[in-house]
């Protein structure tokens, strides 16, 4: 199969379905990411009629645009072009249920999810974009491997960028978290942007932080996968929370809060959102310690990443 030229688009409307993930886990800053059943679907279609058309329902409606701007568009066009060319026409419907702005990965699962449809939509796809590269391109437009690793692949990872130049540029390790783990989302109904997040960290960090964190992170790929008894202690973190505890006061409170009930809780990713690794026992009194000010959910990990399902599912 050639897979150079001009491609050749699949007529056929396709759906992907892509888990909210959390990122950081606490000390594995841009490194660790886990995916739980929570889903954004996306179908798409290339048509004849020029212009790209977007309907969305669900979290962000109001406010996300219906055109070649949605980033599930922009980030199809991307990879339309890494394959060879774009379409004239493209439909696509978004049902949304990860909330925008929350920490939760909604970025990386629309950027992924637009990846994942573009190759799909083109006939010799998966030559014209290897996984390694399709990771790659991912990685350039969300800005960090963690949320868009775990999206993909499912379960945990642990993701990093090699040197410029290098190929692949992006590393995954995937890891197969523990069925005891039950992670335990407590939303707020503010957001963050993670930019902002991004810029309360300092530019450089103590050198006994660095050691603080490097023993917890290493921990918490053993803690994830084999010793849940060492989650609580592989959860804590010096290199970013506190840094944007004034981003997310409240938040950080709830952190505090769990983790003084002995419960594994971190920031989820840039934010706001609070995950606590639980167990079915104490699933429950994380939502009671959360209280009204947060929606929490009690979800599962999910183990496939990003994969295109049936149009009825
Ligand atoms: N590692 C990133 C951060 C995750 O904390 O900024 C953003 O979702």
């Amino acid at each position: 199969m050639s897979v150079s030229g001009r491609p050749t688009f699949r007529a056929a409307a396709t759906r992907v379905r892509v888990p909210a993930t959390s990122a950081n886990l606490g000390p594995g800053f841009d490194a660790f990411g886990l995916a739980v059943t929570l889903y954004d679907d996306v179908v798409a279609q290339v048509t004849d009629e020029s212009g790209v058309r977007v309907d969305v329902h669900g979290e962000g409606a109001d406010g996300v645009p219906r055109d070649h701007r949605h980033l599930v568009a922009k980030t199809m066009m991307r990879a339309f072009d890494a394959m060879g060319g774009r379409p004239r026409g493209l439909d696509l419907v978004c049902a949304n249920r990860i909330p925008h702005g929350r920490g939760l990965g909604s970025s990386a699962a629309a950027i992924v999810s637009g990846l994942v449809l573009a190759r799909a939509l083109v006939v010799g796809g998966d030559e014209r974009l290897v996984d390694a590269d399709l990771l790659e391109l991912a990685v350039e437009i969300e800005g960090h491997p963690d949320n868009v690793a775990a999206c993909l692949y499912g379960g945990a990872t642990i993701a990093w960028t090699r040197a410029a130049g290098e190929h692949p540029l992006i590393g995954v390790l995937p890891l197969s978290p523990s069925p005891d783990i039950v992670p335990v989302v407590c939303v707020p109904s503010t957001s963050v942007a993670t930019k902002k997040a991004r810029s309360l960290l300092p530019e450089h960090i103590p050198h006994a932080d660095a050691a603080w964190n490097a023993a917890r992170a290493a921990m918490l790929s053993i803690a994830l996968t084999q010793r849940t008894d060492l989650l609580f202690e592989a959860t804590d973190d010096r290199l970013h929370q506190h840094y944007r505890r004034s981003a997310f006061p409240r938040s950080s409170d709830l952190v505090e809060k769990l983790r003084a009930a002995g419960i594994p809780a971190a920031i989820s990713g840039a934010g706001p959102t609070v995950i606590a690794f639980a167990t079915a026992d104490s699933a429950a009194d994380v939502a009671l310690l959360a209280g009204a000010r947060f929606t929490t959910d009690i979800l599962g990990i999910d183990r496939e990443g990003a994969r295109i399902v049936a149009l009825d599912s």
